[in-house]
């Protein structure tokens, strides 16, 4: 049984790792993204079953070379899941199309790639398989600055209703999930840019506090079980400690 991880190196994607590797012991991982994990952060006895694999998840053609180095290493892909996303905060009128066209390309056309790759090879090698992507909950808001975020956010979400219909019947379920802020580098990036305010994410989170990666990740291993979750797709999950459900005042 392998899962694909992008943008596994870091954050809510490394710690899905970790915390599939820990769980069961005939897993493997595989993580594509453009840096290399710290492999410190692996127990030793779980080293051996998983592997890096530099790509960048925009570009089709290193897509492509990336995944059949995959297959030649492991042909069992049963789980996908797809974390890789930048975050370029700028109001509309100054945003430039460059950056526009680069958050889009990693976190919108990135998802399409990768589950257009994975979801081909498990239908044609007939293996029962979960996809989880991955939202936010600026898709559910209009936070200023986000306008490339929130809209390749909102993509992924209609992107995963459709693709669960399309595969409901080749045994493969496709969900999303919808983060709050969760404590990870890209948390950590804009909180130190001046972006985010530390004390005002609290003040409006119902749970007050900010998610540990494993709060998230502990969902995504859910979804991706079909024991637990075999009659679950479709689907969007907010795992926001209550961000979106709070009364504002
Ligand atoms: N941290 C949060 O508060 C939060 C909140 C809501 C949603 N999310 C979402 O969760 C997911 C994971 O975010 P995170 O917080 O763990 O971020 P992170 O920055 O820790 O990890 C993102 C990973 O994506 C990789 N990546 C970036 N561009 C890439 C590219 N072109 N090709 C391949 N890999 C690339 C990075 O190298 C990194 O390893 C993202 O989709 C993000 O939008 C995070």
């Amino acid at each position: 049984m392998l899962t694909i991880i992008s943008g596994g190196s870091s954050g809510i994607g490394l710690q899905t790792c970790i915390d599939i590797l820990s769980s069961d012991s005939k897993a493997f991982c595989a993580i594509v993204d453009i840096n290399e994990p710290d492999y410190s952060f692996f127990k030793k006895s779980t080293i051996n079953r998983v592997k890096y694999f530099e790509c960048d998840v925009s570009k089709y053609n290193d897509s492509q070379n990336c995944f059949k180095k995959i297959i030649k290493w492991n042909k069992k892909i049963t789980n996908l899941v797809t974390c890789a996303a930048i975050n370029i905060v700028n109001p509309v009128i100054s945003y430039s199309v460059e950056d526009w066209e680069r958050v889009i390309s990693i976190n919108l056309t990135g998802t399409f790639i990768w589950c257009n790759l994975v979801s081909n090879h498990m239908v044609n090698t007939k293996n029962k398989g979960s996809v989880v992507t991955v939202s936010s909950i600026a898709s559910h808001f209009g936070f200023e600055g986000r306008s490339a975020y929130t809209a390749s956010k909102c993509g992924v979400i209609g992107f995963t209703k459709v693709l669960s219909n399309e595969l409901s019947d080749k045994n493969i379920r496709v969900n999303c999930i919808s983060p709050g802020f969760t404590e990870t580098s890209l948390l950590k990036e804009k909180i130190h840019e001046g972006v985010i305010n530390r004390k005002d994410l609290l003040e409006k989170n119902a749970i007050k506090r900010i998610a540990d990666p494993s709060e998230i990740s502990n969902v995504i291993l859910f979804l991706l079980d079909s024991n637990k979750s075999s009659y679950i797709t479709g689907q969007n999950i907010f795992v926001d400690g209550g961000f979106i459900n709070k009364k504002m005042d």
